[in-house]
């Protein structure tokens, strides 16, 4: 981990580590995505109207190399570093974008769900994104506007209490719940540069819960997965959660590291 890792992601609200995840590793963690992928479970869903998987969740409470990884040292020392405490694992989503069929996320802020849906008392949590694959500029990367977590939630209280308790496929969906209209994102452009999370397979990044970010439809013939852990702070659990467990992990014991996790 870079020496001002924490530095650097309090200014920036994100941060793409040097480490990367060991090619046996990935390859362990790409086998169990492709097996879940393939199972009938309220976990595994589907792009809008079709049978395409857009996205798997909780997968470390079913699957033994999704449990490993969510112990593996280095992104857990990478986890307490950048929230300062102790973590449990608030989230595990694998968001698989399908050559030319995966949709877009629109442009929000993690801690828009978390705090309205399930009453996340702070942003004290942290996503960490790893790519199962290649990440490039046309397969739908993560873009984040740099610096745009310093604003809080940008969502009107009142806006947010219109939509709030939706069916929550919503919130995993293209058509998400709680946005920040693109007319508001082209003026946060202009002092929160936007930056697109581009890197090779196996690469780190961390970013902040109220970041500012949005992906496109993958127009490429490459698949685009990219597997995120949240870790949230143990003083941090939400205090209303009602959605899925394996959307708002209810099980808030810190998470121990698991030396030669995945080796
Ligand atoms: C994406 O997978 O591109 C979106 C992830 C997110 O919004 O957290
Ligand atoms: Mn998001």
């Amino acid at each position: 981990m870079p020496q001002n890792a924490r530095e650097e992601y309090e200014r920036s609200g994100w941060l793409a580590v040097p480490d990367r995840l060991a090619p046996e590793a990935l390859e362990k963690v790409r086998d169990s995505i492709a097996a879940i992928s393939r199972t009938d479970r309220p976990e595994v869903v589907q792009e809008a109207g079709s049978d395409t998987v857009r996205a798997l969740h909780g997968c470390h409470g079913y699957d033994d190399v999704c449990a490993q990884l969510v112990r593996h040292p280095l992104l857990l020392d990478l986890a307490e570093e950048l929230v300062g405490d102790r973590v449990y694992v608030y989230q595990f989503k694998v968001n698989i974008k399908s050559p030319r069929e995966g949709q877009q996320w629109p442009w929000h802020q993690d801690f828009a769900f978390w705090a309205h849906e399930d009453g996340m008392p702070a942003a004290d949590a942290v996503n960490i994104a790893i790519n199962l694959d290649e990440v490039h500029e046309h397969n739908g990367p993560l873009t984040v506007l740099t610096g745009s977590h310093r604003l809080g939630l940008i969502e009107a209280p009142e806006a947010a209490q219109a939509v709030t308790g939706r069916d929550w496929h919503e919130h995993v969906s293209a058509r998400l719940t709680h946005t920040v209209p693109d007319a508001r994102v082209r003026e946060l452009a202009a002092d929160f540069p936007p930056v697109r999370m581009t890197g090779p397979a196996g690469a780190i990044t961390a970013f902040h819960p109220s970041i500012v970010h949005s992906s496109t439809d993958n127009l490429s013939d490459d698949r685009r997965a990219v597997l995120l852990i949240t870790y949230n702070s143990v003083r941090n659990a939400p205090v209303r959660p009602s959605r899925p467990d394996f959307l708002v992990g209810r099980d808030t014991t810190p998470v121990e590291r698991l030396a030669g996790a995945l080796a």
